[in-house]
């Protein structure tokens, strides 16, 4: 049986892979935000998945305002880092996990939530960002990923509550699977930011850490939130933070089993118009 060992949370800001892409990770304006990963970069090389699940959401890269699918589960062998206006970023192919993607397409479109397949597609800041944040700069990311995009970019955007559901639904369904692997699931996006309007630049620090408390002790909590309230205090972006509900909503404690360790907290601003927050949280099985 495959399950879900920890869930890992970050926000994505494209200008912190352009930092380690162009060297920059080593300046004083980085150096605080670098250093609250090196924890993590350890802990994920020896607490290592065989697959991570990793939910983000594509910044109109790969969906345009053409087609705009609220759920989408990635079931190719591969996704190729996408040209965001400046080139690909220069980082590793993302190898996708098609079997494992399918069967948790199979379960959970079959527990009522309607998922699109999407058999080809570029992945862009919101996924790369994270992995270059939680891995460096390998040669090859650890193991294979399972990007799961969200829309929460056009409006209407899913719920927290939505999200949370659909993390339990992705429970299920790894556990439904009948070979022995250890899935993370990632939850990624926030924290509070808002890139443009007269509000532009807006960062709430007590939104924020009050949002990590919840999610970390009472989710239920955090899935409560209406979606009016994050973009009312967290920004328009900040809308991107029903996205850690998903990961959460996946871990054991929420389907009745013990409650998961905080192996890792960290906050931190600036980094460029956003507030980073970033979580570990380990499963006891
Ligand atoms: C920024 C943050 C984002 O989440 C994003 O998708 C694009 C830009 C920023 O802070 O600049
Ligand atoms: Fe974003």
């Amino acid at each position: 049986m495959a399950r879900i060992t920890a869930s890992v949370y970050t926000s994505h800001v494209p200008a912190i892979g352009a930092a380690l892409d162009l060297k920059k990770d080593h300046e004083p304006y980085w150096q605080p935000l670098f250093k609250g990963y090196e924890y993590s970069k350890q802990w994920l090389k020896e607490n290592k998945p065989d697959v991570i699940f990793l939910v983000y959401n594509d910044h109109a890269t790969a969906f345009s305002l053409e087609m705009i699918p609220t759920f989408a589960t990635g079931t190719a062998a591969e996704f190729q880092p996408a040209d965001e206006g400046w080139g690909p970023r220069p980082v590793p192919k993302v190898t996708g996990h098609p079997e494992l993607a399918s069967h948790i397409a199979q379960s959970v479109i079959q527990q009522d939530f309607d998922l699109t397949i999407v058999n080809k597609m570029d992945v862009d800041h919101g996924l790369t960002v994270p992995l270059s944040l939680m891995c460096g700069q390998p040669e090859a990311w650890p193991c294979p990923v399972i990007p799961f995009a969200v829309n929460v970019v056009q409006y209407p955007v899913p719920s927290g509550q939505r999200c949370f559901n659909l993390g339990k639904a992705i429970r299920k369904a790894v556990e439904s699977y009948d070979q022995d692997l250890k899935v993370q699931i990632w939850g990624t996006g926030g924290m509070s930011h808002q890139l443009q309007g007269p509000r532009a630049g807006l960062i709430n620090r007590a939104f924020d850490n009050d949002f990590l408390d919840k999610l970390i002790s009472n989710p239920q909590a955090a899935a409560d939130i209406p979606h009016i309230d994050y973009v009312r205090e967290a920004g328009s972006e900040g809308i991107e933070l029903v996205m850690w509900l998903i990961a959460r909503g996946a871990m054991a404690d929420v389907a009745g089993g013990a409650a998961p360790k905080l192996a890792h907290r960290f906050y931190h601003v600036p980094a460029s118009n956003t507030a980073v927050g970033h979580a570990i949280l380990e499963n006891s099985n």
